[in-house]
């Protein structure tokens, strides 16, 4: 999703902020733009599409100010062209935003009705316009933005400058994030901290309705009312892993491949190695664990997928009933949630606003909420009342690996601790559980050696007219998870389906054109699983089948059959994924598509 960063400061804002907007490209966006102070005035240059655009159009251009703002926008109200990119700039008002101003029908009839002319179609202009209109009447910049304040409904986070102003910027937001950081000699703003960290790890996050006045290097924070709220500064223990493929052509590539490290990494510090106990770093007590009736997990996207597969495994191995909804509705339709239940939300940016939303509905309603973030201080990683965290390291594709099987090892972990707290402390499996969890990176890199096999594979499976994914029990969100990677990136129809609902339904889709991926590991549901391939086969589908060992029978019923190590049921999920993602990488990047940005798509989901 969009993207903001401004620089007050004594190096070259142009530099600043365009390093600062490619830190955030990986969020996804179409168009962007920056203004820059240059001879008492902001001169602004924005451009459709990449990044590389608008750097194109600033080559020439020099700044002799030190104050900017730059934006990379994710079209919400207007088309993704350069009339609509940001910043918008009204009578010497500069502003970038981030979120829908969801009253902004009303705002700009009241505008229209006083003659205002609008150069956008974006409900962002506005927010200039109603700022300029109070600088006009003797306002300075603060003032003016909290007279605008209370008039905005929504979920914004807005950067506004004024040239009247020149060493002034003041942020405001209720909703997606907005950092401030806080150099020796500088300040910056950005909504992401990869943006800050080559500058400074001194922060403050704003909360919800506060303001920040940046004035030099000076910051003061307010309440919406304009009181003066207290706010230490926190260092961020961030290791900034710079945004570089290290060879490989794409980030996902270099995610996928990431994935053995990223889930010893996610287990690593809830791990007895000795003892081949779990030992749950988490703050959540075993009382509270011991009473637990029920869990809900929440998330959207990829991380709804990966919570789909916890519901396996906490009711397989702990036997608590477990609710599992996609975050846009739970938060609507009013759930129910029992004393005595624990909700764990899951986001890999910990930024997502459905699953934000429904963090603090829980929250209202007095019951025990857990993370799964991968990014520290992200607004759901702040809000949570107990973490767990992915550890995956910087995820820069847009479509989501490297946090999806670092995830499923936490809900491994989850269901582990849960069954050892029902049991009261003893879970005869466990030992043998550990030893599957610290073989899994090794099992993963053995999956990765597939990667050849789609690489020459593409070329046949791009010309395909849809696929169907298919699997039973914990392999069932596995196939979601396949259909929606190759989606998202190959812009092909695929549908993930339980494979027991084949026959109401998807087999009228079958015939040579359609490719089928089964997922049939050597499980409870093998037999059954075959019967459904064998059906399959019988109206002429084209079968790639992914299984555990070496398996005569699915070689048999498949053109193509891959073999995974054989593992426990809960960990199958992150050796089946790795060739489903390698699937949709291929093709993507066969077809010639942007596998790391792909079209229409945001990294980051801050508005609903
Ligand atoms: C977007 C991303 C997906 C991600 C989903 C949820 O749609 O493109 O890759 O799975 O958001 O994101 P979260 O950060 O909450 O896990």
């Amino acid at each position: 999703m969009c993207g903001i960063v401004g620089y007050y400061g004594p190096k070259d804002p142009k530099e600043v902020i365009v390093n600062g907007l490619r830190a955030l490209e990986y969020r996804g966006y179409d168009s962007a733009g920056v203004a820059i102070l240059h001879q008492g005035e902001f001169k602004r240059v924005r451009a459709e599409g990449k990044l590389v655009h608008l750097e194109e159009r600033l080559k020439e251009e020099v700044f002799d100010g030190h104050l900017g703002i730059g934006h990379t926008r994710w079209a919400t109200h207007g088309l993704p062209i350069e009339r609509n990119a940001h910043p918008h700039c009204v009578d010497g008002v500069s502003i970038v935003h981030n979120g829908i101003i969801e009253n902004y029908a009303e705002l700009r009839e009241s505008l229209r009705a006083q003659a205002v002319n609008f150069q956008s179609d974006t409900d962002s202009e506005l927010v200039a316009h109603l700022i300029a209109q109070q600088i006009k009447v003797g306002k300075n910049l603060l003032s003016a933005v909290l007279e605008v304040l209370p008039q905005l409904e929504g979920a914004y986070s807005i950067l506004a400058v004024s040239k009247d102003q020149p060493n002034e910027m003041v942020a405001f937001k209720y909703g997606p994030p907005l950092i401030v950081g806080l150099a020796s000699d500088a300040t910056l703003v950005a909504s992401d901290i990869q943006a800050i960290v080559p500058h400074t790890r001194e922060v403050i996050f704003l909360e919800d309705q506060e303001v920040a006045h940046i004035c030099g290097s000076q910051v003061q924070i307010l309440d919406s009312r304009g009181e003066e709220r207290s706010r230490t500064p926190v260092h961020i223990d961030w290791t900034q892993e710079r945004a570089e493929k290290q060879g490989y052509p794409h980030f996902m590539l270099k995610e996928i491949f990431e994935q053995p490290r990223a889930v010893a990494q996610a287990l690593a510090p809830h791990l007895d190695l000795e003892n081949h106990r779990v030992k749950l770093k988490v703050e959540l007590e075993e009382s509270f664990l011991q009473s637990l009736e029920r869990v809900f997990i929440v998330g959207c996207g990829t991380s709804f997928y990966a919570a789909m597969a916890g519901e396996y495994m906490i009711e397989g191995l702990a036997r608590i009933p477990v609710e599992v909804e996609i975050a846009s509705e739970f938060r609507y339709r009013n759930p129910i949630l029992p004393a005595n239940s624990l909700v764990v939300v899951i986001s890999q940016s910990g930024e997502t606003a459905d699953t934000l939303a429904a963090l603090r509905l829980v929250k209202e309603q007095g019951v025990r909420a857990l993370s799964i973030c991968n990014v520290p201080n992200s607004s759901i990683d702040r809000e949570a009342q107990a973490h767990l965290y992915m550890n995956a390291g910087v995820e820069i594709g847009v479509a989501s690996t490297k946090a999806f099987v670092s995830t499923l090892a936490l809900l491994n972990l989850l269901a582990i601790s849960l069954a050892k707290a029902k049991s009261g402390g003893e879970l005869k499996a466990e030992p043998d559980l550990v030893q599957g969890l610290l073989s899994l990176p090794s099992h993963m890199e053995t999956v990765l050696v597939h990667e050849k096999f789609f690489a020459e594979a593409a070329q046949t499976l791009k010309s395909f007219r849809g696929f169907l994914y298919m699997g039973r029990g914990i392999n069932y969100p596995i196939a979601l998870e396949g259909a929606l990677k190759l989606k998202e990136l190959a812009y092909m129809h695929a549908e993930g389906y339980a494979a027991g609902e084949m026959k109401h339904g998807p087999l009228a889709l079958i015939d040579s054109e359609m490719a089928i991926i089964m997922l049939a590991p050597k499980d409870g549901l093998y037999e059954k699983t075959l019967s459904n391939l064998e059906e399959a086969k019988a109206r002429g589908g084209q079968i790639i089948s992914i299984g555990s060992g070496d398996d005569e029978r699915l070689r048999q019923l498949s053109q193509h059959y891959l073999a995974l190590p054989q593992t426990h049921w809960m960990m199958m999920p992150l050796l089946e994924v790795i060739p489903l993602q390698l699937l949709a990488y291929h093709v993507a990047e066969s077809l010639g598509h942007d596998v790391d940005q792909p079209r229409n798509l945001a990294k980051s989901v801050t508005v609903e």
